[in-house]
C-alpha cells in the first residue's frame, strides 16, 4: 500500500482522499486499551504540551488502517459509528458529525478534523474530547477513515 505523506490536505476535496473499508476489531481490545490508562494519556498530554504530531502537516492517510486505529486506540470507547461500531455514547455518533457543515466548532474540512484530533482542547477550549497520543501518520489514517463516513 502506497502512502503519500508528502501531499498536503489543504485545498483537497474529500473525494481525493483514500477510500477503503476495514475490519472492525473487538471492543475487548478497546477495553484493554482504556484500562491501560490511555484516556488522559500515558504521557500526560495537556493542551499546552507538544504532542507527537503537533508540528506535523496533515496528509492523506489509509482509511482501512484508520478504521483499525479507530477500534484500537480508544475512539470506540466514546464514539459510535452508525452501521460500523456500536461504541460508547460519551462522544457524538460520528457518521452524523461528519455530515455536518461544521465539526468541533470549525468548518468541516479534513484538515480541521485532523487538527481537532491532534489537540482537541486547542481547537475547542473546554471540550471533553481527550488528547490521545497519535502520530501524524495515525492522524492521517484516522481522518481518511472519518472521510469515508461522509457518504
Ligand atoms: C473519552 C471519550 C473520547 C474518546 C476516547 C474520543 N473522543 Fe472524540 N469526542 C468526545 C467528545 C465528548 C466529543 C464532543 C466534544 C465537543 O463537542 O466538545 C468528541 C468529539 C469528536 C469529534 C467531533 C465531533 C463533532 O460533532 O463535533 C470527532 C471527529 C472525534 N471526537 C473523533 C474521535 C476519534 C477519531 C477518536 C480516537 C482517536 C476519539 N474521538 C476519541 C469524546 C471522546
Amino acid at each position: 500500500m502506497t502512502r503519500d505523506t508528502q501531499r498536503p490536505l489543504t485545498g483537497l476535496g474529500h473525494d481525493g482522499l483514500a477510500r477503503g473499508a476495514g475490519r472492525g476489531l473487538g471492543v475487548a481490545l478497546l477495553a484493554a486499551f482504556l484500562l491501560a490508562g490511555c484516556v488522559g494519556g500515558p504521557r500526560g498530554l495537556s493542551p499546552e504540551a507538544a504532542g507527537p504530531a503537533s508540528e506535523a502537516t496533515p496528509a492523506i492517510g489509509d482509511a482501512e488502517q484508520g478504521k483499525r486505529l479507530f477500534a484500537t486506540r480508544g475512539c470506540v470507547g466514546c464514539h459510535t459509528v452508525a452501521g460500523e461500531f456500536a461504541g460508547g455514547s460519551m462522544g457524538p455518533e460520528l457518521r452524523r458529525s461528519m455530515r455536518q457543515p461544521t465539526i468541533a466548532g470549525q468548518p468541516n474540512t479534513p484538515e480541521n478534523v485532523w487538527r481537532f484530533l491532534e489537540n482537541p482542547a486547542k481547537v475547542k477550549p473546554g471540550t471533553a474530547m481527550p488528547r490521545l497520543p497519535l502520530s501524524a501518520q495515525e492522524l492521517n489514517d484516522l481522518v481518511a477513515y472519518l472521510e469515508t463516513l461522509r457518504q
